[in-house]
């Protein structure tokens, strides 16, 4: 068990980008993970910020409503990303926490979490930052001491590759502090035990064994990949099912390109049913797209293009996509956005 757990913190700290922040690893999923980012950093009564982008930024805001903290939710618009000023013209003194959703799942946008650091800081107070990395780590940069990020949290069956059941995360030393002070009560998502055992190699209670090994190659396989090449092949992935998407005339939710995600791709339709595409295309073609969330329901589908996949695999999700509208009865051209995608590949080699 030692070396076992040994090297899979020394694995978490290269893909979370931390030199000194402390791998805790619970049975759970990232919904977990959420808990235990909001009960061992803060004490019921005390305010939070955040920004409702997507459905799990409301869900994330809910849990801290639900434990006691009290939340100003600032509404933007389902598709756009957490801005400089967004946190410039809402974070207050009294606000103890700010909690972001690194990539919103439901929209597929990515927060510049540089830009959430600047705006910070340039209010000159002092909150703990805790981010939601569940669809973002190991697909997309994230650097958890340069950005400063107090809590990093993330479930197993993202980017890490796994089967659900495991909710990972890593504490920066302002929130392992915090965590000795707070008053909210906690006892099996309390990161005390689990991060003293994990130093030693142990666990305060039983693990999930075979997430464990499971992880151990899941790390092995980002690390000698190499986490750069990684983030680029998500790049490259990305790219190439957003020219297609653009190809068959449809719109990204995303409402900045640049803020498009890398891990999955949100694509608006207006003359069929997004639920129709998603069921046609598992009834049918044996495809898992992704489905409009909460007030996306219906309105959009999703693409996923993070963990481990290559360019074959994509074509062969964009060729599926195709057809799956056309089964829908969307007007498109087949082939269209496999060549666009095609085309983005071979100028890539
Ligand atoms: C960004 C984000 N946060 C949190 C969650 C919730 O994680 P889980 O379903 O593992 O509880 C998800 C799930 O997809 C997610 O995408």
């Amino acid at each position: 068990m030692p070396s076992l757990v040994g090297e899979i913190r020394t694995g978490l700290r290269s893909i979370f980008k931390s030199e000194q922040g402390e791998p805790a690893i619970f049975s759970g999923s990232g919904t977990g993970a959420w808990e235990a980012s909001l009960v061992n950093t803060l004490s019921p009564g005390e305010r939070v910020l955040s920004f409702e982008n997507g459905h799990f930024a409301r869900l994330y805001a809910e849990a801290a409503r639900q434990l006691g903290m009290q939340v100003d939710e600032i509404k933007l618009r389902w598709g756009d990303a957490v801005t400089e000023s967004d946190i410039e013209a809402n974070l207050g003194p009294e606000h103890r926490a700010v909690l972001v959703v690194h990539n919103e799942t439901s929209t597929g946008v990515t927060t510049d979490l540089v830009a959430v650091r600047r705006g910070i800081d340039r209010t000159g107070h002092d909150p703990l930052l805790l981010v939601d990395v569940v669809s973002s780590l190991g697909s997309i940069d994230f650097r958890m001491d340069e950005w400063r990020v107090d809590v990093a949290l993330t479930g197993t069956q993202k980017g890490l590759m796994l089967p659900p059941g495991g909710a990972i995360l890593c504490v920066g030393p302002r929130a392992l502090a915090a965590a000795e002070k707070n008053r909210a009560p906690r006892y099996f998502y309390d990161w005390r035990p689990v991060i003293r055992d994990m130093q030693q190699g142990f666990f305060p209670y039983t693990p999930a064994t075979l997430l464990l090994f499971g992880l151990r190659e899941a790390l092995r396989m980002l690390l000698e990949e190499g986490l750069d090449n990684v983030l680029a092949r998500h790049g490259r992935l990305a790219q190439a099912t957003r020219d297609a998407v653009r190809a068959w005339g449809l719109p990204l939710l995303a409402s900045e390109a640049a803020r498009a995600s890398n891990s999955l791709t949100a694509v608006v339709v207006d003359k069929v049913d997004s639920n129709k595409v998603v069921k046609v295309a598992a009834e049918r073609l044996n495809l898992a797209l992704g489905v409009g969330l909460g007030q996306l329901r219906g309105r959009v589908f999703r693409i996923g293009h993070l963990g481990s996949l290559n360019e074959l695999e994509v074509l062969a999700t964009l060729a599926g996509t195709e057809l799956a509208l056309k089964y829908s009865g969307q007007e498109i051209e087949l082939g269209i956005g496999v060549a666009a995608a095609q085309r983005f590949f071979a100028e890539c080699v």
